[in-house]
């Protein structure tokens, strides 16, 4: 299977330079549908994005003279391009978290000295090793929230359309630092040890990425005892829709030797948003088609309230 899919996607990957513009006021403080513990779950993730993909942007460049094929270089030089401008927008949508009062800044500095040693210390293919993990993690995290934009109730519509071009595009390079990776290493057993290898450790690194940064905003925010909103994260993550269930069961297949990200073909999902996007360069337009793509071939059924993605998406 992965050798069938290995050459699909590459001709997704396409740069698209937004600018945003998020601010402060579009950006709330508890800007995940007004709820506390799904914000700064999310938050410390995004703490980590910008130097995050940095990094996987510096360790593609380093492989690409190393690489035989030229449809991955070429995909290897989107890619690059498309997380520039990702760490851009970020970078902007985490100032304005710090504008509230949320010290988005103390976890992205951590990081960086962690990105800083590991950089130092680790050769460039076991970099792009990581890179490909990382690169697995949040490709899983953007196709579970693709198929679940109803968690995004009451969320501001400009931040959506921002969320949702991030993640259509990580679907588009979902594959790029793998095959970067695999086509630089040569494909194998070495390269399936190492990615492997980086990829256990991710998980237990990711761990710490998920879990302590969280832990750390919600104490900082005075909301650990705020039980609704724990409620609520605990149904989003694990029951309904199941974020993070969804994510575990996506980890493990990427332990298995003829493993692709491709081997999870959802270009359909995607296209509706492009689609769109192409016909009107309009963000937020394109989410709206994305759901209207998903209540008629998922069943997805959004909610009703004022403001909320329904309203949205009609
Ligand atoms: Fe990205
Ligand atoms: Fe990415």
């Amino acid at each position: 299977m992965a050798l069938v899919n290995r050459k699909i996607g590459y001709d997704e990957v396409e740069t698209r330079d937004i600018k945003f513009k998020m601010d402060a006021s579009k950006v709330s403080k508890h800007w995940f549908a007004n709820d506390p513990w799904n914000t700064h779950f999310m938050n410390g993730i995004f703490a980590a994005v910008p130097d995050g993909e940095r990094w996987v942007m510096q360790s593609v460049r380093k492989q690409l003279d190393s690489l035989t094929d030229p449809a991955i270089r070429k995909a290897g030089i989107e890619f690059i391009h498309q997380e520039r401008i990702h760490a851009r927008e970020h970078d902007i949508m985490n100032k304005a978290c710090i504008e509230h009062g949320i010290p988005l800044d103390v976890i992205e500095n951590n990081f960086k000295k962690v990105r800083v040693f590991l950089q130092k210390h680790l050769s460039d293919s076991a970099q792009g090793a990581v890179g490909a993990a990382f690169e697995h993690f949040t490709a899983t995290i953007a196709s579970v929230l693709i198929e679940h934009p109803e968690v995004f109730e009451d969320t501001n519509p400009e931040l959506l359309g921002m969320l949702y071009w991030h993640f259509v595009e990580e679907t588009e390079h979902k594959s790029v630092s793998f095959d970067v990776f695999t086509d630089a290493t040569g494909a194998g057993t070495k390269s399936y040890l190492m990615r492997v290898s980086a990829m256990a450790a991710a998980g237990v690194v990711g761990g710490f990425v998920f879990v302590v940064p969280f832990g750390y905003l919600l104490y900082k925010d005075k909301q650990l005892t705020n039980f609704a909103s724990a409620k609520r994260f605990f149904r989003t993550q694990f029951t309904n829709p199941g974020v993070l269930t969804k994510l575990g069961k996506m980890y493990f297949p990427f332990f298995r030797r003829d493993f692709h990200p491709w081997d999870d073909d959802n270009r359909a999902v995607i296209h509706a948003w492009k689609k769109e996007y192409n016909k009107s360069g309009d963000t937020t337009k394109a989410f709206h088609a994305l759901c209207d793509w998903l209540a008629e071939n998922k069943g997805l059924e959004l909610p009703k309230q004022q403001g909320s993605v329904h309203a949205l998406a009609v």
